[in-house]
């Protein structure tokens, strides 16, 4: 891996996996391809390590011809693919860009790889590596008892969101079985950390605490899912990256399963601690319960078995300590937070989803 394209490297794991791969491996030079939707943001690549060995383009990973001229004109090896829409709520209420980028930008994608790399051979067939970023989801959700996913579980998404991964993820098998494409692949539970979008459940509450708003639990608060720090993903990619196996795919999961109820809990014990001056503490007197999501998934859980005995690669973070660093992050970058709360598309995204659960029964 010497020359990489990272798509979606605005937004918020794509910048960390940019930030640690400068960081932690000296000799690689990163292109950057972000359309820069409303969840990316060149404020996320502000103090890159070496910003010599990154080169940003904006663009659409759908815009074949661009793409290919990357791969061509940069010289790129290795493919590391995270450009998606990521709300699953959003997929709910709009799933149209949900299947242009997720399913026909990933299918592109693969398209000009196997062009560029495999009829033109660019680069050594041997040295390539397209690694596809994926979620847990598109496994469906568990009951109470059953055991976490492995990597072998039946496909069974239940949201659109959850669907287009679903779909990108079987496009990109397809093209290792039938084109030879060495790829690897990646699901992941849910990150949280440093540059999250704040419609996502963590930095929403984050940023709702600290001005004393309502902090919305869907349904009945009994949830589960399985937390990761973001820091702790970006080097579980890192490790597939270097020693993974083509035509692999690996789980990939913080060992944290917690209740929507008790994750708020937490992070309200925790935002007492740093923020002991708030009007608003203790924060969890804020918690309100609101309407469900449609399809609301009960429960997901990670087996991370296969990642920890064949590459070694184990979570470091514990729920508690990785929501103080995220919290101490969102409290030491007010304004990337202004930024983000004053964008009028932000704000109309608020209004719709919790004001129509408000009016719900
Ligand atoms: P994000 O929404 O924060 O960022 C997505 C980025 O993709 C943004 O910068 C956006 O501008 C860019 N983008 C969107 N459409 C594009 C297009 N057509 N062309 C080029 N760029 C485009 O997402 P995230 O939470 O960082 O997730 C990144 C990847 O990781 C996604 O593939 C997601 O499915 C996967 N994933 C996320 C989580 C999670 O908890 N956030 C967990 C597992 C897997
Ligand atoms: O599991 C991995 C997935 O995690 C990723 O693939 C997705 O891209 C990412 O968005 C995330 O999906 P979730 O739907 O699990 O994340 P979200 O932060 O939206 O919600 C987390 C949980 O909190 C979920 O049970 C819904 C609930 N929730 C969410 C919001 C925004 C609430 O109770 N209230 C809220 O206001």
């Amino acid at each position: 891996m010497k020359r990489v394209l990272v798509t979606g490297g605005a937004g918020f794991i794509g910048s960390n996996l940019v930030f640690h791969l400068l960081e932690h491996q000296p000799g690689i030079h990163v292109v950057n391809l972000d359309a820069l939707t409303y969840a990316g943001s060149a404020m996320n690549l502000e103090g890159l390590p070496d910003s010599s060995r990154h080169t940003f383009v904006r663009g659409d990973i759908a815009d074949r011809p661009l793409v290919k001229r990357l791969l061509r004109e940069e010289r790129i090896d290795t493919i590391v693919h995270l450009a998606a829409e990521t709300h699953v709520d959003r997929s709910i209420v709009g799933p149209d860009a949900f299947i242009q980028t997720n399913l026909v930008g990933t299918f592109e994608l693969l398209e000009a790889a196997r062009e560029v790399w495999l009829l033109e051979g660019a680069v050594p067939p041997d040295e390539t590596r397209f690694h596809h970023v994926s979620t847990d989801e598109v496994f469906g959700a568990l009951e109470p008892e059953d055991p976490p996913f492995t990597e072998d579980h039946l496909y069974r998404p239940n949201s659109p969101y959850a669907a287009s991964k679903a779909g990108s993820d079987h496009l990109v098998r397809a093209y290792a079985m039938t084109y030879g494409l060495r790829v690897t692949l990646s699901n992941c539970s849910n990150n949280y950390g440093a540059r999250q979008f704040p419609e996502k459940l963590i930095p929403l509450l984050i940023m709702n605490a600290v001005e004393g708003k309502p902090l919305p639990l869907y349904g009945d608060g009994m949830q589960i899912r399985d937390w990761i720090y973001v820091d702790d993903h970006c080097e579980a990619l890192a490790a597939i990256l270097r020693y993974g196996r083509p035509g692999a795919a690996y789980n990939v999961g913080g060992g944290n399963q917690v209740t929507n109820l008790d994750l708020v809990h937490t992070l309200c014990t925790v935002l007492d601690g740093a923020i002991p001056q708030s009007p608003h503490r203790p924060h969890e007197h804020l918690v309100a319960f609101v309407p469900d999501r449609p399809g609301h998934d009960r429960r997901y859980a990670m087996d991370i078995k296969k990642i920890r005995s064949e590459l070694r690669w184990e979570p470091r973070e514990t729920l508690e300590s990785g929501l103080r660093k995220t919290v101490a992050w969102y409290l030491a970058n007010p304004d990337w937070v202004a930024a983000i709360r004053e964008q009028p598309t932000y704000r109309e995204w608020l209004d719709r989803n919790y004001a129509e659960r408000r009016a719900m029964p």
